[in-house]
């Protein structure tokens, strides 16, 4: 009965093991799908693409993931962002290294609406030139077809729906492009705020989102729309567009009021006083201590 008992917890602890490893094998795996892994870029991997591609890094990864070959990711992070030069990251496909930067997990951000698709290929385009054994397969996509692409944005007052369509102009005549990916943005002060789900087209290339009744416009009213679209053939289209759909509001801009981060003419009253009162005082105090500075000298020479 003792030995069964002992027997049955050495088991437990094997099987709560076994979760536990399988579980960290799954963290470390991106389950990228297979047609997203075989993808290859359309982007020459050379010293160009790699140039501009290193400027992006500096600017969006290097403050986690360090320098290339240093060892300098941030350690404080959990996980810790591995070196992206390191053998274990190279051997993930470009499909895969696009899909991570694309989707991002937990504290790797996403990249999907900071850096365009072309500017990812050149990110990844450096991260491979730190790898002497590499060699590119290139992409058939032909980044040109992206020109044939025609977008059409209407509002739909009734419904309170922004109605987008998408078309390709081929040589065989205008075809509808159905299942490409659709993000609806409204552009606000500071970078882009997205209007609804994301979604995908139908059949006829259509795809419909609900527009915010309280979404604050300009003074007249008028938001401006931005739809980006993203098809495998296609590649990576936006269109932009102005509708009179906003609630009208009339914000006085950051810089018409007298305020702190104005420049001097628009600066507080008070902050003017209070700044011109000091430098008076501390040109008073200065003046007290030099003409009794003087007086003192007098006397010293008037008792010689
Ligand atoms: C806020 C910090 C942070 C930033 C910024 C960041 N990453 Fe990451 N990245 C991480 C972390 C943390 C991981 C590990 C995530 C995990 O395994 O769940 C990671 C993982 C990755 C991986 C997977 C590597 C592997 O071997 O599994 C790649 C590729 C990657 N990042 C590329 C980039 C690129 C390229 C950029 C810039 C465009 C970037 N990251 C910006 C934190 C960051």
């Amino acid at each position: 009965m003792f030995r069964i008992n002992i027997n049955l917890k050495v088991a437990i602890v094997l099987v709560i093991n076994f979760l536990l490893c399988a579980n960290i094998i799954a963290e470390n795996n991106w389950n990228v799908p297979a047609d997203k892994k075989a993808r290859n870029s359309y982007i020459k991997f050379d010293a160009a693409s790699a140039q501009t591609g290193e400027a992006l890094y500096n600017k969006n990864c290097l403050s986690c993931h360090g320098n290339l070959g240093k060892g300098n990711s941030l350690k404080s992070l959990n996980p810790v962002p591995p070196d992206l030069s390191s053998a274990k990251t190279q051997e993930l496909t470009d499909g895969e290294l696009f899909y991570i930067l694309t989707t991002g997990r937990m504290i790797m951000p996403s990249f999907k609406n900071v850096l365009s698709e072309d500017e990812r290929w050149r990110v990844i385009s450096f991260i491979r030139s730190s790898n002497k054994n590499y060699v590119q397969v290139l992409s058939k996509f032909d980044p040109n077809k992206s020109k044939l692409v025609k977008i059409d944005m209407k509002y739909d007052a009734k419904t309170n729906k922004i109605h987008v369509d998408v078309k390709a102009n081929e040589k065989t005549g205008i075809v509808s492009i159905k299942d490409a990916e659709i993000v609806l943005f409204a552009t606000r002060y500071f970078g882009r705020l997205q209007i609804d789900k994301t979604q995908r087209t139908s059949v006829d290339g259509v795809a419909e989102f609900a527009f915010p009744k309280d979404l604050p416009g300009d003074k007249q009213g008028n938001v401006e729309l931005v739809v980006k679209v993203n098809d495998d053939n296609y590649g990576e289209i936006e269109y932009q567009k102005k509708f009179n759909i906003g609630v009208p509001t009339d914000k006085p801009g950051l810089t018409q009021k007298r305020a702190i981060w104005n420049v001097l003419v628009k600066a507080p009253v008070w902050i003017i006083v209070l700044y011109s009162s000091g430098i008076l005082v501390f040109g008073l105090v200065l003046l007290y201590l030099l003409t009794n500075l003087r007086k003192l000298k007098k006397i010293g020479e008037t008792k010689n």
